[in-house]
């Protein structure tokens, strides 16, 4: 038990739930020594010599001493390559089955004994020891990764396994899931195991709630994402390289990835950043689409209570003309914190609750947490069980955690007949009148005053009929459970496309629907962290996010939680929500000034309403998260490379939030271009960096020169807000309209804008040269 462990059953203790905390922590110790047995004497293993090799389809086998490896490329350009005798399948990352190879990649002898793939994109050049090079065309080198080493049990047991990795001196490292401490990933040490950090975290909390085997690297030579497909518990240990270190020579940036198991395999997948997540979003699914209305402004708190707090609250939003697109309910509105249930003294009656509010435009979102309360004649844990959904250990019996109900059983979402059950159950939900749902405590969590707050890692899991063990299991658990959320949504109101966000999951979950930052703490430091966990889940596939505007914990000033509502606002999910003990979130709790500030930022949220449906069917088609790093269409810009403090939102704006205490000003990082202060109507070209004032009541937002940006006019019809090219240069824009919330095919329009005899000229692609543009145009500054 160390320090932490100490404080928390200090605290724990005392309560019966405290009490009962130990005792399953307890349970989960002893069924561990009980089921996993110590490894004992481990053999170490490298791949040894290459002995020969057998070109394959997309590329070839090779064979060394004491291993094999397989590498191949896929048809879209992604490399695949996978040691003793691992294919890219089966995957729970993988959106289905894996692409079809590149035929034309073929696979050719190189210097030294070594071997290399040839394909159009990139060149693998595996060494006579098995290292493995994935290059450029032009022979760079985006990474090299050494010889892996592997400790295998000698009683048998699944091999450890270390793959040391090595990128550019310049390389800078971004992904690995949610991190607070990003989104540019500095010299540490980051785990890959999916941990509720219980309470509130800041920046130096690590690891939470996602943790994904994806690491992207930016460098001059390029950018590339590798993926290492191993569901298992993990440490990466990153160091930045150094361009002449020692003796003018540059030292490589590495990477040292050790698993406790699951197979050694990896995809690259290299290009521009927009063709890496076109790439990376093609292995793993494209981002599920939200409902429009899931693009609007919503509120949440743990503990509203009642009805008429609920109904209190939304009045308060109507009453001041604030809009709200949906309220969301906590655990406290189920019956003792039950799932699939509803505390009837407290909300008598929901459906109607649900309907009224409606009628003001306001849906309704409930919570979902996994753990089912053990308790015999409860007729969710008797359906369960009689489904055979509920994980068991080792000896058949069901493991019980301690999570809000109480005792509670966990469904094994591994398993398919589990996840079916446990879609089916989401009918109960619709039937209250929610309009979507909020996966919550899904790592899983058990409460735990010692030890992992998770479930033994030698509970048994089905694996999509594979058998194994929580080791395997734990990471995608979260997962599993937001596929069986949506396929049971979607299979029960097929018209309409769910609506859901999890705390927890794993590289893929996209395909279901987006997260949120969890449990941030109040305080300036967890603002910037909700930035960083934002742009980081956005480069590994997941867009849609965005954190607990001013903080989960206590009360926010009233300064640092108008910075977090106007950071918020421009960010995909956006979300007001806190404990139950901590200090209110509505926009008119922190008063008058505050409140014109908020409501400002609201108005330009729902101004801007188009531009973010337009953003999310992007981010479907092409993979692209809605905010990006600066550095996104400027990878070889090193200065933006390391700038942390901004974001671009889609094409066309920049935005600079406030992340400091007291600043009225600040500096902002321009890539290459002409950007408009869309405030003032300001040009300033890039790149460089510019001072421009933020007041209290808004942040800095740049727009790039030529772009089109869908927004809601005065009338509340749709316009085109054009920001003029600079002199000899063009621009353009996507309008994709949202045809409702169902499944129908979204139109994709695109317009360009030139400049012509000091005009601003709008054009429709589709509609050739001097096509109507269909749609009201408003220039937005001076043509210079
Ligand atoms: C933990 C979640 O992160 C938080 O958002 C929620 O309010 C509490 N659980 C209670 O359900």
């Amino acid at each position: 038990m160390n320090g932490d462990d100490l404080v928390r059953s200090v605290k724990a203790v005392g309560s019966v739930r405290g009490l009962r905390a130990v005792r399953s922590a307890l349970r989960r110790r002893r069924a561990d020594a009980r089921d996993l047995p110590a490894r004992g004497p481990e053999r170490a293993r490298v791949p040894g010599a290459v002995t020969g090799a057998e070109p394959r389809p997309g590329g070839g086998l090779l064979r060394f001493a004491r291993s094999e490896l397989e590498v191949r490329v896929a048809a879209g350009g992604a490399v695949f390559w996978g040691w003793d005798g691992a294919g890219p399948e089966p995957s729970y990352a993988l959106s289905g089955p894996a692409p079809e190879v590149d035929p034309r990649a073929l696979l050719e002898p190189d210097k030294d004994g070594g071997w290399r793939v040839v394909s159009e994109r990139l060149t693998v050049v595996v060494s006579r020891h098995g290292a493995v090079d994935v290059c450029t065309p032009g022979g760079v080198v985006l990474r090299r990764e050494l010889p892996p080493r592997w400790w295998e049990p000698v009683g048998g047991g699944p091999a450890r396994w270390l793959q040391r990795s090595e990128v550019a001196a310049d390389a800078r490292f971004f992904g690995l899931g949610g991190r607070a401490g990003g989104p540019r990933l500095r010299d540490g040490t980051y785990r890959l195991w999916n941990t509720d950090p219980g309470g509130g975290f800041g920046p130096g909390d690590d690891p939470l709630y996602i943790t994904m085997p994806v690491q992207v690297v930016v460098a001059d030579a390029g950018c590339h994402l590798a993926f290492y497909d191993s569901t298992w518990d993990g440490r990466v240990v990153l160091r930045e390289g150094e361009e002449g270190a020692g003796s003018g020579h540059d030292r490589p940036g590495g990477s040292e990835l050790r698993m406790d198991g699951g197979p050694l395999r990896c995809w690259v997948v290299a290009g521009t950043p927009a063709r890496v997540l076109q790439g990376w979003t093609a292995l793993t699914g494209a981002p599920a689409q939200p409902p429009s209305w899931a693009l609007g402004p919503q509120h949440a708190r743990w503990g509203f209570g009642s009805e008429r707090e609920v109904r209190r609250v939304v009045g308060g939003y109507t009453e001041r003309g604030l809009p709200l697109s949906a309220l969301h309910l906590d655990i406290d509105h189920y019956d003792e914190h039950q799932v699939f249930t509803v505390d009837r003294a407290a909300f008598p009656d929901l459906p109607r609750l649900a309907k009224d509010l409606a009628q003001d435009g306001v849906r309704l979102v409930s919570i979902v947490d996994p753990g089912v309360r053990a308790e015999p004649g409860n007729p969710l844990y008797e359906s369960g069980r009689a489904a055979g959904a509920f994980v068991e250990d080792a000896r058949g019996h069901e493991v019980r955690g301690e999570v809000w109900p109480g005792e509670c059983a966990y469904p094994d979402f591994t398993h398919p007949a589990a996840r079916t059950w446990w879609g089916g159950q989401y009918q109960e939900r619709l039937d209250q009148g929610f309009a979507g749902v909020w996966h919550d405590m899904n790592e899983p969590v058990s409460f735990a005053p010692f030890g992992d707050p998770t479930l033994p890692r030698s509970a048994r899991h089905d694996l999509d009929g594979r058998g194994g063990d929580h080791r395997e299991a734990h990471n995608v658990y979260g997962l599993c459970m937001a596929r069986a959320g949506y396929e049971g949504l979607r299979g029960l109101r097929p018209d309409e496309r769910p609506f859901l966000f999890s705390r927890s999951g794993w590289a893929g979950m996209q395909r279901y629907g987006g997260t949120w930052s969890g449990d941030v703490s109040t305080g300036w430091p967890g603002l910037r962290a909700s930035l960083s966990l934002v742009l980081g889940l956005g480069l590994c596939g997941v867009p849609y996010s965005g954190p607990d505007v001013g903080g989960f914990t206590g009360s926010p000033s009233p300064e640092l939680y108008l910075r977090w509502f106007q950071l918020g606002a421009w960010l995909p999910l956006f979300r007001t929500h806190a404990a139950k003990w901590a200090g209110r979130r509505e926009p008119w709790e922190f008063g008058p000034k505050v409140l014109e500030g908020a409501r400002a930022a609201l108005a330009e949220r729902q101004r801007l309403h188009p531009y973010f449906v337009t953003l999310a069917h992007v981010a479907r088609l092409t993979g692209a998260p809605y905010a990006r790093p600066l550095w996104w269409s400027a990878p070889g810009d090193r200065a933006l490379r390391d700038c942390e403090d901004s974001f671009l939102l889609g094409d066309a704006l920049l935005v600079a939030p406030v992340l400091e205490r007291g600043s009225d000003r600040r500096a902002v990082r321009l890539p290459r271009g002409r950007w408009y202060d869309t405030a003032t109507g300001e040009a300033h070209d890039g790149p460089g960096q510019v001072l421009l004032n933020a007041p209290l009541s808004r942040i800095p937002v740049l727009a790039r020169a030529g772009s089109v940006i869908p927004v809601l006019g005065e009338s509340g019809g749709l316009e085109l807000e054009v920001w003029p090219p600079a002199a000899g240069r063009t621009g353009g824009g996507l309008v994709v309209r949202d045809a409702g919330d169902g499944w129908e095919q979204a139109r994709v329009e695109r317009f360009t804008t030139r400049v012509d005899h000091g005009r601003v000229v709008v054009e429709r692609v589709d509609g050739g040269p001097g096509a109507e543009v269909g749609l009201p145009v408003r220039v937005r500054a001076a043509v210079r």
